[in-house]
């Protein structure tokens, strides 16, 4: 789950591939490394921890060459320390790799036993000890090359230079996308058009066992037989300039305060002005026949499948399944055929995601994926994408893409409902318009701050903190719950308000708090009943609701934070904001690397 890219051409490598590293970041920053060609030996820079380390090292030690390929590195196999950081290799070949060498343990003990000494613990260095042992037994490095792609098993996307070829660099990939970058007199390989975005927008994808041969002057690409196979190029929209905090001091910041223009912006796609109804793309498939839906995701994605499927449950009334991507493909579940596989991802890259993509697809379904990242690898092999029109999200966790892909789904629910017939014009009506008030709710939303804050400095206390909610709000507590832990570090759990009195009830005292998501609705009695329980044995709760809650509510929670009145439909994304909110503001307490907290990467892109 590494982010890699190559450069071949006429000016210094290394600004390009450091600039072309910093977008891929998302991919992982425990380390990151640089490798380039310099009077045709191999030579290369490391840093353990964030780019910026590596910058560091740069000035202190620059390098030189026109050739050079970098990588930006999330740990699997070896500790994130700067020995294990790519490039690796020996005097002969210097290899970037994203994804796993599922057989490395076997191919180490082979190459060991045939002598080649190694550096690292990782699994990608069997690779360039594989291409070194063939390049030292004669063969050209083409040859090299695909003799050891021959003899992988796993994922793999691969960028590779050769000693003495300062014009030469081999790309392949299995599993793990690659992209290939046509430049003036120049060419590229890169993770995504998004790395390469600065450099050229005209762009190749490989095929999976695809592998590609480039020179300045173009690129030969080859299957796993050795058959050159034609390539196409197509023009990226991607933009090249870099995204800025904008004078916020975190990315998160921002991206929580661009909540009411991602919303609008996406309904405004999926929404007619003039008619006021749902208006979705011409799908390759009839809404009124899918007997069944399976959606699946990963993180706060998945928490926005659960949502959605609430909403077509109760609109379309259509059954649906949702299970996490890395389960569902194991689970194997009967599958109707003719169903419908929602997939739902920002980055469009989670490889547990495109996985279950692929079971889903071999299982007869079409594939319809909410996506954020246009030019994706999901979207290459969906049947259908619907937009979410986030921006480029750039914090590791996920704000605004969550609440545009809830948006989507929102609109999904009421074409669904609508072809179906099980909604009203009537209803479609108060539910349109329920929509295209959450702008401006959100907008209202940031008029919390204080009481926000107030509640943040009693959970930035706890060890342990539960998340509550029913029905919908179930996921926002999940949602709220994963964004504690991952940025502030606070073990959080999230339950269903009625199952509290099923196990975690024992774990209430004054140290753990209660944070609840209950809207004045249906289930608002139910679960004001659950915070009692709570509260009567010494729970602390902060309560998010709305006006008509508050009234209801008494003095109940040490922190009640009245949201803006919104519909039963549109309240949980209401309250997903605010208790994003909230884990910024204890995140900001703690201290921690909001933007890029430990352990975690942006897009997972191993399973
Ligand atoms: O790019 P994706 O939406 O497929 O990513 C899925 C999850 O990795 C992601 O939502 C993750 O849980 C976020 N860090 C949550 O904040």
């Amino acid at each position: 789950m590494c982010g890699i890219v190559g450069v071949v051409g006429t000016r210094e490598a290394t600004p390009l591939l450091f600039d072309a590293l910093r977008r891929l970041e998302y991919r992982g920053y425990d380390s990151a490394g640089i490798a380039t060609l310099v009077g045709g030996h191999i030579d290369r820079r490391r840093a353990q921890g964030k780019l910026d380390r590596l910058g560091s090292v740069l000035e202190r030690r620059p390098l030189d060459g026109l050739t050079g390929i970098g990588h930006t590195r999330w740990a699997t196999h070896g500790a994130p320390t700067e020995g294990n950081a790519h490039p690796h290799g020996t005097e002969r070949v210097s290899v970037v790799h994203n994804g796993i060498i599922e057989n490395h343990a076997e191919l180490r003990a082979e190459l060991e036993a045939a002598g080649q000494c190694f550096d690292t613990e990782t699994d990608t260095e069997t690779v360039a000890q594989l291409v070194d042992l063939n390049l030292k037994r004669g063969m050209s490095p083409r040859e090299a090359a695909h003799a050891c792609l021959s003899r992988l098993h796993g994922a793999y996307a691969l960028a590779m230079i050769f000693a003495g070829h300062p014009e030469l660099m081999i790309g392949a990939r299995h599993g793990a996308p690659l992209a290939i970058g046509y430049g003036d007199d120049e060419m590229f390989l890169g993770s995504d058009s998004l790395a390469l975005a600065p450099l050229t927008r005209r762009i190749a994808y490989l095929r999976d066992g695809d592998w590609a041969v480039l020179s300045r002057g173009g690129a030969e690409v080859f299957d796993a037989a050795g058959r050159q196979v034609p390539v196409e190029i197509t023009t990226s929209a991607l933009p090249g300039n870099a995204i800025g905090k904008d004078g916020y001091r975190h990315y998160m910041e921002k991206e929580l305060r661009e909540h009411p223009l991602v919303i609008g912006q996406t309904l405004q796609r999926m929404i007619d002005a003039a008619t006021r109804r749902v208006v979705l793309p011409e799908l390759p498939f009839d809404l009124a026949r899918i007997p069944r839906i399976t959606i699946t995701a990963c993180g706060s994605a998945f928490y926005a499948g659960l949502i959605g499927r609430w909403w077509l449950e109760s609109e379309a009334r259509i059954p649906v399944d949702a299970d996490v991507a890395s389960e569902l493909r194991y689970r194997e579940p009967p599958l109707a055929p003719g169903g419908l596989g929602l997939l739902i991802s920002q980055s469009g890259e989670t490889a547990d995601t495109l996985a279950a993509l692929h079971s889903l697809r071999a299982g007869g379904q079409h594939i319809l994926s909410v996506l954020n990242v246009a030019e994706s690898t999901m979207a290459r092999e969906s049947d259908m994408v619907l937009d979410t029109v986030a921006g480029p999200e750039i914090c590791v966790a996920s704000t605004k893409a969550f609440t545009a892909q809830l948006s989507v789904l929102a609109c999904l629910a009421i074409a669904t409902g609508r072809a179906r017939g099980t909604i009203s014009d009537a209803r479609e009506e108060a539910l349109v318009a329920a929509l295209l008030d959450l702008p401006g709710r959100a907008a209202e939303l940031f008029a919390l701050g204080p009481a926000i804050q107030a509640a943040a400095a009693m959970v930035a206390e706890a060890r342990d903190v539960l998340y509550l909610g029913r029905g919908a709000h179930v996921a926002v507590a999940l949602e709220g719950a994963l964004k504690l832990k991952e940025i502030s570090y606070i073990h959080a759990e999230a339950y269903a308000a009625g199952e509290m009195k099923h196990g975690p009830i024992a774990l209430i005292d004054r140290s753990v708090p209660i944070v609840a998501s209950v809207p004045s609705g249906r289930l608002f009695e139910k679960t004001a009943s659950n915070l009692q329980e709570a509260r009567a044995r010494g729970g602390r709760l902060v309560v998010f609701t709305d006006a008509a809650g508050a009234a209801r509510m008494g003095r109940l929670a040490e922190h009640l934070i009245v949201l803006p009145d919104s519909h039963d439909f549109t309240a949980p994304i209401l309250h997903s904001i605010a208790v994003q909110m909230l884990a910024y503001e204890v995140a900001l307490l703690k201290g921690t690397d909001v933007d890029q907290p430990r352990n975690l990467a942006k897009s997972v892109t191993v399973e």
